[in-house]
């Protein structure tokens, strides 16, 4: 039995698919933990991502790759206490999918059934089918992500844009409508040229999200902390900041210090 709160009507993969054939937008941010969930689906976004970016911005890895299913599996079920409306998707973590579709399938059935999780994402094209296929004939809901997909960056050596050449874009292209064809309801476009992003929007009946892929895409998708300015360092040009979270939170806790020390928190009306 669903525990979805009745009077809210909940996006599913449906839902996303509609919208893609309405010409409406797809707005899709990331989420790790209970607080900024609830925040982020009373805003009103149609997809929260527990993305494994959460090894980076929670844990301060450099990379996505050390992060575990069962760290993956605990940030998802927080956020999935949260939420009341929108789609919640997972990233199988590095080493979970690839190579081995049965493993593929375990690691699915662990994050949908320990977190409560709605749907999960993979990175890659034709080297991950077995294992997306096997995860899909299970009634799991797979998103794709093409482009950079940082699980593989020891691979690329390099952070920057990709399929700026022809093999790699056709590559891509293809992998896009294989994805489709397995059964995938949407795929992530990551930092690839705004043109070749356009393409295969085009190309394709599901929905697009794109990050750093333009604006012709089905939908956006940032990480939270970049997007609300928690993450300073971080400045590529696909980024727009609608906060400065960092500035605001050390001016706060500064504050808070000097009241401490100067003994003006607590006062009288702070007591019992
Ligand atoms: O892990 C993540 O946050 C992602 C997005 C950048 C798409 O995969």
């Amino acid at each position: 039995m669903s525990t979805a709160k009745k009077d809210v009507k909940r996006v599913t993969t449906h839902v996303l698919a509609a919208m893609k054939a309405q010409g409406q937008k797809i707005a899709m941010l990331t989420a790790y933990d209970y607080s900024m969930a609830r925040i982020i689906d009373s805003a009103g976004i149609d997809i929260i991502l527990v993305g494994d970016s959460a090894s980076n911005v929670m844990a301060g890895h450099e990379t996505t790759l050390p992060i575990t299913l069962d760290q993956m599996i605990y940030h998802a079920s927080s956020v999935i206490r949260a939420i009341s409306r929108c789609l919640v998707v997972v990233d199988l973590p590095f080493g979970s999918y690839q190579g081995n579709s049965k493993v593929a399938l375990d690691s699915a059935i662990r994050i949908m059934k320990e977190s409560g999780a709605h749907a999960v994402k993979v990175e890659g094209g034709e080297e991950i089918a077995d294992s997306v296929k096997r995860i899909i004939s299970a009634g799991v809901p797979v998103m794709g992500h093409l482009g950079l997909t940082p699980q593989s960056i020891y691979k690329f050596g390099t952070y920057t844009v990709r399929a700026k050449e022809e093999i790699e874009a056709e590559k891509l292209k293809q992998d896009a409508l294989l994805l489709q064809e397995l059964g995938c309801f949407g795929v992530v476009l990551e930092k690839i040229p705004a043109k070749l992003a356009s393409v295969v929007t085009k190309s394709l009946h599901i929905p697009t999200i794109g990050i750093g892929a333009g604006n012709d895409v089905d939908g956006q998708v940032l990480v939270s902390h970049d997007l609300l300015g928690i993450t300073k360092e971080f400045n590529p040009r696909f980024l727009r900041r609608y906060a400065e979270l960092y500035d605001v939170i050390e001016n706060a806790v500064s504050s808070y210090i000097e009241d401490v020390k100067s003994s003006d928190f607590p006062n009288e009306s702070e007591q019992y």
